[in-house]
């Protein structure tokens, strides 16, 4: 059983004890959204730029935040002191709550807001000494990919095809534009320009993109945030995807295809160095 460090409406619990009614929304409906961060050294990173898109994810779907700024912080180092590990993942989940199932909104029902505190998975050093592989997936999933909802059955489907092709992550293609993976963003490197997909309503605006874009800018390297052409992930440079998990991480095989020399790739090298740098 995990005893994880945990947090259910108000309440520090072990995630062991945690119980959660049937009715809630979440479960009946995956009506809610959710966050996660990463804790590095018992310091959480990009904490306010983590608890900005936990609120912009609440307003979106119109789930009234039952917490100020500071309470979410102190909820999030309460967490970090109880556990044992020094690098966490911090996982926060808030939905609209327990109702009688019906799809309108209940009234004067309180969010359920529940946290726990994880440690935080090591990226595997062979994958950053090979790269990892990746396959393409259509994208199914709804227009609203820009809200961090917990409703991911479209992200699961496709992460498991990936891994039942022995790949690592699917990488989503609608209207034969690459945009995103499952679980991360995308960045395609071709002569020496790095290419992300724009912050609109068909990508999750991640924080590690962001930090990358940040690490690009300091190290002088070229970007443009403008849509991919699915093709040029096969004639692409270098590929890399980003998440508060998995960093910044090079792939080396797409559909089963070579990228360039199927080396981790120079620009890749220097963006990580430096993200080890800067997040410590
Ligand atoms: C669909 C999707 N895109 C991108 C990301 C990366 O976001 P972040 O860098 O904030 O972890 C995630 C993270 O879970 C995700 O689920």
């Amino acid at each position: 059983m995990n005893s994880s460090p945990a947090f259910l409406n108000g309440e520090y619990v072990p995630l062991k004890d945690c119980k959660i009614s049937p009715l809630d929304r979440g479960f009946i409906f995956g009506d809610g959204i959710y966050e996660l961060l990463p804790v590095y050294e018992n310091k959480a990173f990009y904490l306010d730029q983590h608890l900005q898109r936990l609120q912009r994810s609440m307003a979106e779907i119109r789930i009234k935040n039952p917490y100020s700024l500071n309470e979410w912080q102190s909820l999030i180092e309460n967490l970090i002191q109880q556990s044992d590990h020094d690098d966490l993942a911090i996982y926060i989940q808030v939905t609209r709550g327990i109702a009688p199932r019906d799809h309108i909104f209940p009234q004067a029902t309180q969010a359920t807001v529940f946290a726990m505190a994880n440690p935080l998975p090591k990226v595997a050093e062979e994958q950053l000494q090979n790269g990892v592989e990746l396959i393409t997936s259509d994208d199914i999933r709804w227009q609203r990919c820009d809200i961090k909802v917990i409703s991911l059955l479209a992200n699961i489907l496709a992460r498991q095809d990936a891994i039942e092709a022995s790949a690592a992550e699917a990488i989503m293609v609608r209207d034969d534009h690459a945009l995103e993976g499952a679980a991360s963003n995308l960045f395609v490197i071709r002569d020496g320009t790095v290419y992300t997909h724009p912050k609109d309503n068909l990508v999750l605006p991640g924080i590690t993109r962001d930090f990358v874009l940040e690490l690009l800018d300091e190290l002088g390297i070229e970007y443009h945030e403008q849509v991919i052409p699915k093709e040029w992930l096969y004639s692409s440079d270098e590929l890399w995807i980003t998440s508060s998990i998995k960093e910044v991480l090079p792939a080396t095989k797409i559909d089963q295809k070579v990228v360039a020399d199927g080396k981790p790739g120079e620009l890749w090298r220097k963006t990580y160095d430096l993200y080890q740098e800067r997040k410590r």
